[in-house]
């Protein structure tokens, strides 16, 4: 078992200041906690003129996500504004009716069969990236954080537009979806202290300019993939037959959102993992050496895999690439007898719930034993959610299930990839959580 405590961001012995507060935040919503923010069950928080109510305890997220969730399906008004300009009534940020047509259209787009059809995309993308390393020299360093973006960025473009989308396409997207993310960094912090939205933002328009450019791309990638385009989203979308063509590009641009750099950083997270700690790399080549086999169908892959699914599940539980949940609360309520505003931002926060120290053992150490089916202590329920709860639960938790293993699989198959000793790798987290650095690596063969 791995006695391996990977990095992560100062922890104040004492509450910061306001203004502190702001300036921390600015930088990155992971470093203003103080130790005692992961043993406490609720936080109220005081920003300027704004409450946000931390619900730390399992039962509050079963209320707010599970139970209750009529009341919380909302998302903050900081999601709500910073992406607005890009997806504005798209299944991740819309709520009410809308929401739930959408959400009933889009959820079975990711069923059993699909995954399949989507499994023979990952496998071919990810047999390119093998050819690719299989050609370095023995003497190489890669960026490891840029290596896997273009990865997943390939996978995800491929199954959304179809195969044959070109390189140049694929970047282009990417580049364009990049700048847009750059654009909300600031306009997230100030939707996040509460300012009016007359407050003009440190960004200025540059997010509607940027929406701009990311529409402008992904339409003439939609016009060039429709025809004959059928096992790809964009093939079912078009299969639809009440979406409009911007919701579709709406949806679209939703998904490469949410699924493009969640995956590419859990993966950079896993292979850091790994070099670090050669006794789980060691049991993971044993499993996979022992259940693969180059011709077989992988879609069901997860399943026996169960070590290299725990070191994907204790690495989404460190870093979690969605670290905060935001709800607005519709109208007042009351739970564990504290009073619940209507409008009130209550957040429900991964960071703080996956290494709270009344629910984990050890909890700042990477242990994927714990999340074996023979482990002897099983995580607390509701402590543990990477891709939420409820209905508002990621529509891709199993693609992306299916996607991180056979990643990890088919390429430590052949690999090893390696850092420099000693390399320090800590968490940030702007818009969703990453490395703080490319991440250097040297891909060894096996
Ligand atoms: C490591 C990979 C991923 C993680 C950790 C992750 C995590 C999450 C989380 C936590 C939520 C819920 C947010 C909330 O409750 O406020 C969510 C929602 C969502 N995710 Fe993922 N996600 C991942 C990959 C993907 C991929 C690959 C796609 C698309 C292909 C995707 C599409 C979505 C969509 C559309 C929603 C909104 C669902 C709704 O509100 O009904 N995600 N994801």
């Amino acid at each position: 078992m791995s006695d391996f405590i990977p990095p992560y961001p100062i922890r104040h012995p004492k509450t910061l200041g306001g203004l502190d507060t702001i300036k921390h935040l600015r930088r990155d919503l992971l470093s203003f906690w103080t130790e005692n923010a992961f043993t406490r069950k609720f936080i109220t928080m005081k920003l300027l003129n704004r409450t946000l109510i931390i619900a730390n305890l399992p039962e509050a997220v079963n209320y707010i996500l599970i139970q209750h969730y009529d009341n919380y399906q909302k998302k903050s008004s900081l999601m709500q504004k910073s992406l607005m300009p890009l997806i504005p009534d798209s299944l991740l940020i819309s709520h009410g009716d809308l929401w739930q047509k959408h959400s009933h259209l889009i959820r079975p787009f990711f069923g059993p069969e699909q995954l399949t059809t989507f499994s023979a995309v990952m496998q071919q993308t990810l047999h390119e990236q093998q050819e690719r390393w299989g050609k370095l020299p023995t003497t190489n360093t890669l960026p490891m954080l840029p290596e896997m973006r273009a990865l997943s960025a390939t996978m995800l473009c491929r199954i959304l537009f179809g195969s044959q989308i070109s390189d140049a396409d694929c970047q282009a997207l990417t580049k364009s979806v990049a700048a847009y993310l750059h654009s909300i960094e600031d306009l997230d912090v100030n939707t996040f202290f509460g300012l009016p939205t007359w407050v003009p933002s440190l960004g200025g328009n540059k997010s509607g300019k940027a929406a701009k450019a990311v529409h402008e791309c992904i339409d003439k990638i939609i016009a060039t993939y429709s025809p004959a385009n059928t096992n790809s989203l964009l093939g079912l979308f078009l299969s639809l037959p009440d979406l409009s063509p911007a919701q579709i590009r709406h949806e679209l641009l939703a998904f490469f959102l949410a699924g493009y750099d969640t995956t590419a950083t859990t993966l950079t997270w896993v292979w850091y993992l790994l070099a670090q700690c050669p006794d789980v790399e060691q049991r993971l080549h044993q499993e996979i050496d022992s259940v693969l086999n180059d011709t077989e169908a992988l879609a069901d892959l997860p399943t026996q895999l169960p070590y290299t699914r725990a070191i994907i599940d204790e690495t989404l539980r460190l870093y979690p690439p969605f670290p905060m949940l935001s709800r607005e609360a519709a109208a007042p309520d009351t739970f564990h007898d504290k009073p619940i505003p209507a409008g009130a931002t209550i957040l429900i926060v991964p960071w703080l719930l996956h290494r709270h120290k009344a629910y984990w053992e050890k909890p700042d150490h990477f242990i994927p034993e714990r999340f074996l089916a023979d482990a002897p202590v099983k995580p607390t329920p509701f402590t543990y959610l990477p891709f939420g709860f409820g209905a508002r639960e990621c529509v891709a938790k199993q693609f992306s299930t299916l996607q991180l293993t056979l990643s990890v699989a088919l390429l430590a198959q052949h690999f090893r990839p390696q850092t420099k000793p000693g390399l320090k790798v800590t968490p940030i987290c702007k818009v969703t959580l990453s490395p703080d650095n490319d991440v250097p690596m040297t891909i060894v063969k096996r």
